[in-house]
């Protein structure tokens, strides 16, 4: 394929202190030691043939085409499996070896279908290309021996094929899949002539692949391929941009024929994600282009009206008259917006622009208030800075992983993938979850501890393995004497040795045996770079605020803060999570993190943007409701964000909705909310815009345009023109202007262009005079606030408790192949794997209830009632429940209590005192819903789901 540039040195390059000079050819070249022959003859231009070696993959040695000569040594070596040695003289092209190289390719080619011109991979196939390098003219066996050309194909997965008459066995897939998606779905059968791959089951679809596409990448003929590809033929172009999906932030090729994306090939060159993919960012994008999205501007006097269409001009001038119209009449702050961690950050700097110096007031919030506010607070506190400590490539270096709260296998794949390796090669694994997470035992991976805690009591967890390694002596005094304040620590050391602290008093609260949490502890101290990562199952509690604390004077005592391999980590939910609490979307801060009570930042802004703002912070998303629902809170822009699915208590949401009097909604989609709009603008997906998203560990990455809006317009093109209209002066002409602004406003983005973006491909910010490159690892020799904080982390136990009518607590959480509230992700292949939101129920409290496998159960909370169906895993602990929230018509939401984090709101998901019993129908909302759904569909004359 005449995109893939990349040079591919066959095997990797090592990294090592000592170096190698060989002559290839009669050129030098000085390579890290551990370097094979066949990477140091690709790093002169002088690429060996191969086909079973790619530079992602450790070397194998199968094909033989990789023949060298080398000086001294008998035989012709596979350079692929020789390591490169001082003084070694090696000829990687005589007549022996052209004419070894034909032989091996013309027994390939004997048992090959011959047809290349009708072959979906013609012009993008290593064996097509290797047997024209080798020169390979004419197999004298013919081709009607035994051959394997009739064996049948595998088209069970959605996504790509498995021709089997194509198979070289070369073995890339099967290695691909061990070593860079730590899967191990595939297998060589058979031997010699009867030797083929096979995924293990009847076919992919039924085997343990995940469908990340890994082996997809690695085949070098058409036998694993995409069926967009055979279905549209090659690209005309490519594109590099940024996954829209989850907080890993994967690098990626669109490759694009017309105005059509074809194919989502992973960048190689990414830093977030080294050339690998999960199957939402590499096959699930078919949703960009969906009938359903909704590609004109559409407005109605009221909810209950059908939609009218029409232009952009009278969609602006009629929300801009009304949003005035509401200001005059309810007085300025009666208006607000909410911004989306799905959009740019450029999208997002705006919409809180217009909201400060448009609207007047500070009435901004994010939907990252509903899932990592508290790392905000609590990173901010301790440490200083509302961020993660390290880079990916960090947990390469680490020893001791501990995750709490996240499930990185489904939630974040392509990381999750780096953690297994790390894991295989020999670091410990802790894991701290209510549910036996697939990470936990793995293929060649197996948690050292597995703390099945009751959700709600992670302050107490932590606190508890803090207390052990205080009362032991455990703790890193160099470091803290040398980075913390002292007087603090010697104070929260007081308060964590209480007795009350101890595994053993906790264990009534969290039910996890004590020895597990003095073993835990022992490993964490005790076993080399310990580092933490954590997620919504940290933060989304009435105490997430506490638990982020908890975990940053956990690596505080402990040292392991501020190089490589250690660290505090918060894998971020969606794609620019971090970038939406960075560009200011709080109701109290401007980008950067800076109050809006800070006359310095406030007064920068107000000379720039030529008004005067107010210092008084604005509203958050809850009480937006509260305000609407008395009266004074009436107009509401919300852009890519879904409040009435994906916030909770959704009867207040909807509440506060209903009594607004103009809503704008700026979507993809006709979501759950746009039913409570007045407006709807329709938005652009992240294929038809330029931009940036920033992931967790603050890795700014570009987004590029590689298609056109459906609807006209690029998200910031909207916000700029709802602005003019209601006469805020907006004139960016792209958002390179836009980064512009925010890099002259934010200190730590002030080193960031377009232009640096594109030559460096991306940066972690800070980025500034200090760091022109970027800052992998915070925090290295002091903390961004000075000393470290150690902060005193009681343990209050959240208000939502089981009891005798409800006595199970329910927690949620993500399936791999859907995402969040699965507007995108149902709207592609995906379903086929998770096609309704399970209720996971232990079998004891199955049983207990008469409820079996795939039955329909109630699900009954202090505030609402869904119906969904069980499914009886062991994976649960008795007690506990848990389901995910992908589908509307479940509604996880609608059982949430309105309990938040004490600090920062962020509501509490992860608890929710139930109860279940088997049921013969849906709850009444659900039944409604459908209907409701349904018949507004059809007035939007739209294809019902
Ligand atoms: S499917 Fe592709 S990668 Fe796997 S063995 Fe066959 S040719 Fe090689
Ligand atoms: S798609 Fe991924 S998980 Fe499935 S077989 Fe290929 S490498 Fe393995
Ligand atoms: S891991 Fe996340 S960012 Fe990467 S491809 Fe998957 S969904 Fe996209
Ligand atoms: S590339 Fe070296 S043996 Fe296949």
């Amino acid at each position: 394929m005449a995109f893939r540039t990349e040079m591919d040195t066959g095997t990797p390059i090592r990294v090592a202190d000592e170096q190698v000079t060989l002559t290839i050819d009669g050129r030098q070249i000085s390579v890290p030691k551990g370097t094979s022959v066949m990477a140091a003859a690709a790093l002169l231009a002088a690429p060996i043939p191969k086909l079973c070696a790619t530079d992602s993959l450790e070397s194998f040695g199968s094909c033989r085409l990789c023949l060298v000569e080398i000086e001294g040594r008998k035989g012709t070596p596979a350079s692929c499996t020789t390591p490169a040695e001082s003084g070694m003289v090696v000829k990687t092209q005589t007549d022996k070896l052209a004419k070894l190289r034909r032989g091996v390719m013309e027994l390939y080619i004997s048992d090959h279908p011959l047809d290349c011109l009708t072959c979906s991979a013609n012009g993008d196939c290593e064996l097509q290309t290797q047997a024209g390098v080798v020169g390979l003219r004419d197999v004298r066996y013919g081709y009607d021996g035994a051959n394997h050309n009739h064996a049948p194909k595998d088209e069970s997965n959605p996504y790509f094929t498995f021709e089997e008459s194509k198979c070289i066995v070369c073995s890339r897939c099967v290695r691909a899949c061990e070593e860079v998606q730590g899967t191990f779905a595939l297998t060589v059968l058979g031997r010699g002539f009867n030797s083929k791959i096979s995924p293990g089951g009847v076919d992919f679809m039924s085997s343990e692949c995940v469908s990340c596409g890994a082996c997809v990448q690695a085949c070098p003929t058409a036998t694993l391929n995409e069926k967009s590809i055979i279905a549209s033929g090659k690209a005309e172009r490519e594109v590099k941009t940024t996954c829209a999906y989850c907080g890993v932030g994967c690098s990626f090729k669109a490759e694009v024929k017309g105005d059509k994306v074809v194919r989502m090939i992973p960048d190689k060159l990414g830093k977030a994600n080294d050339g690998h993919s999960c199957v939402k960012g590499r096959f699930a994008y078919g949703y960009a282009t969906h009938k359903d999205r909704i590609t004109k501007p559409m407005i109605r006097a009221a909810i209950t009206d059908p939609w009218r269409e029409v232009s952009w001009d009278d969609a602006f001038s009629h929300a801009a008259s009304e949003f005035k119209r509401i200001q005059a009449k309810y007085g300025r702050d009666s208006i607000g917006a909410i911004t989306s961690s799905r959009c740019t950050n450029e999208e997002v700097y705006l919409i809180q622009k217009l909201v400060r110096a448009g609207f007047g007031n500070n009435n901004v919030d994010t939907c990252a208030r509903v899932c990592h506010s508290p790392t905000g607070y609590g990173l901010s506190q301790t440490y200083g800075t509302s961020a993660g400590t390290q880079d990916f490539e960090s947990v390469d270096k680490s020893d001791v992983i501990l995750v709490i709260g996240a499930n990185p296998t489904d939630a974040h794949p392509v990381f999750a993938s780096r953690m297994k390796k790390r894991l295989r090669e020999g670091a410990k694994l802790i894991v701290v979850d209510p549910r036996r997470i697939d990470i936990i035992k793995t293929p060649h991976v197996e948690a050292s501890w597995h703390l099945p805690l009751k959700p709600g009591t992670n302050v107490a967890i932590v606190n508890a393995l803090a207390h052990v390694i205080v009362t032991n002596g455990w703790v890193d005094e160099a470091f803290v004497r040398q980075r913390c304040d002292a007087d603090n620590f010697a104070s929260w050391a007081r308060f964590i040795a209480e007795d009350k602290h101890s595994p053993e008093a906790v264990f009534p609260m969290t039910g996890v045996d004590p020895a597990l949490i003095r073993g835990a502890a022992e490993l964490f101290a005790k076993g080399g770079n310990a580092a933490i990562y954590y997620g919504l199952g940290v933060t989304e509690h009435s105490q997430g605020s506490t638990t982020v604390m908890a975990i940053a004077n956990l690596a505080m005592a402990t040292g392991n803060i501020g190089r490589e391999g250690v660290g505090v980590n918060p894998l971020r939910g969606q794609n620019n999570v971090q970038g939406s609490c960075d560009m200011g979307s709080f109701p109290h801060e401007f980008s950067g993190y800076r109050h809006v009570s800070d006359d310095a930042t406030r007064e920068s802004f107000e000379k720039l943007w030529g008004v005067t703002l107010s210092a008084a912070p604005g509203l958050r998303i809850p009480n937006m409701m509260d305000e609407a629902m008395d009266g004074a809170f009436m107009g509401l822009y919300i852009q890519g964000e879904d409040i009435a699915q994906s916030d909770p208590d959704t009867k207040h949401i909807t509440g506060g909705l209903k009594a607004m009097e103009c809503v704008i909604v700026q979507d993809l989609f006709l979501n759950e909310t746009a039913r409570y709009a007045h407006v709807f603008l329709p938005g652009a997906s992240f294929l038809e815009k330029d931009g940036t998203f920033t992931n967790a560990e603050r890795r700014i990455n570009r987004v590029r345009k590689a298609i056109p809006p459906l609807a006209g317009k690029a998200d910031w093109e909207v916000t700029q023109e709802f602005s003019r209209a209601l006469g805020l002066p907006m004139d960016f002409a792209d958002p390179g202007e836009i980064m512009d602004e925010i890099a002259a406003m934010t200190p730590t983005f002030k080193g960031v262009s377009y232009k640096k973006l594109d030559e460096l491909g991306s940066v972690q910010w800070p980025c500034n005079d200090a760091a022109p490159a970027g800052t992998p690892t915070m925090h290295v020799d002091r903390f961004v606030r000075g000393k470290g904080q150690f902060m005193l982390t009681e343990y209050v136990p959240t208000e939502e408790r089981s009891g005798p009518l409800f006595p199970l607590l329910l927690t949620t959480g993500r399936i791999l192949s859907q995402y969040n509230v699965g507007a995108q992700t149902r709207r592609t292949d995906n379903s086929i794997w998770h096609e309704e939101d399970l209720l996971e129920i232990h079998p004891f409290d199955a049983e207990n209830r008469g409820v079996r496998d795939g039955d329909l159960v109630s699900l009954q909370s202090r505030v609402g009632e869904v119906s969904l169906h069980a499914k009886v895993s062991e994976r649960m602990q008795p007690g506990v429940v848990y389901t995910t929230f992908h589908h509307p018509n479940s509604g996880a939401n609608v059982v949430t209590t309105d309990n938040s984090d004490w600090a920062t709101n962020c509501p509490e998901y992860k608890v929710t005192a139930v109860q279940v019993r088997r049921t013969n129908h849906y709850s009444d909302w659900q039944e409604k819903d459908r209907e409701e759904g349904v018949s507004l569909r059809r007035i939007a004359g739209l294809a019902a789901e």
